[in-house]
């Protein structure tokens, strides 16, 4: 639509992260502005994707891939926050519930009381396509609730729980959590957000405007 209104004017890159700004807000999260005026690349290569962060990644690989991009221990922890809403697939919690231990037990920073509805509902050699919220308290709201099930043991997925096993980001999980911090949060989210909508930006004759967001300009579909 955007396309045949004004053509090769908005890039998809900008449309991204207007609609991730949009959806959060939709969700009762903070609205922020975000600056525009991205162009999209001109390549797009798996390879460019190897150092991005994994669900099984240490927390000192979280920390340092995310340091690689400028972004700090506190940017870790309040852009993991993103996982306030949406959901995951059985498959990223599968070693996890299963083959976390040497013993093939599951990782012991889970909660025993939550245990048993993770494994229900993502069952042993199961259908790894079943969704789960990533935030099974306050599924649909954008809330600093995920940090608090962190704390408690109520992270889904592995990174997230990671972040309160180190020093550094454990501190901020905390800071976050409770009367003070929780006003801050919103807040401090969003200047993450642009801080990371920034890294990497093409602009001027860099890159171009794609007509269609999942392909090059003029590379057959
Ligand atoms: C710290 C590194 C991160 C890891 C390892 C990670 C991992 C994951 C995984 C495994 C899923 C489930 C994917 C699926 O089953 O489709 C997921 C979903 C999601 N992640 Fe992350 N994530 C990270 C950081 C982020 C960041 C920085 C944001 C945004 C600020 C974010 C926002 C989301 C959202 C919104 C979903 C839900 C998607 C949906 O409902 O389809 N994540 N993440």
């Amino acid at each position: 639509m955007l396309e045949r209104v004004c053509k090769g004017v908005v890039s998809c890159s900008d449309i991204v992260a207007l609609a991730a700004r949009d959806a959060v807000f939709l969700r009762n999260g903070p609205f922020y502005q975000v600056p525009t005026g991205r162009r999209d690349g001109r390549v797009s290569d798996i390879s460019h994707a190897a150092n991005i962060p994994e669900v099984g990644d240490s927390i000192q690989l979280l920390k340092s891939k995310f340091r690689q991009k400028g972004l700090s221990d506190r940017d870790l922890v309040l852009l993991s926050a993103a996982h306030t809403i949406g959901t995951t697939a059985c498959f990223f919690i599968e070693t996890r519930l299963y083959n976390f231990t040497r013993g093939g037990g599951p990782d012991p920073a889970i909660n025993p009381d939550f245990l048993p509805r993770l494994k229900a509902k993502c069952p042993f050699r199961g259908d790894i396509n079943v969704r789960l919220p990533l935030d099974p308290v306050t599924e649909e709201t954008f809330d600093v609730q995920i940090l608090r099930n962190i704390r408690d043991g109520l992270a889904v997925i592995e990174s997230d729980a990671r972040l309160y096993d180190d020093r550094a980001t454990k501190r901020v999980v905390d800071s976050y959590i409770g009367q003070r911090g929780s006003s801050a949060f919103g807040q401090d989210f969003a200047e993450a957000m642009v801080k990371m909508g920034n890294i990497g930006v093409k602009t001027g004759s860099q890159g171009e405007i794609r007509r269609i967001c999942t392909a090059v300009n003029g590379v057959p579909l």
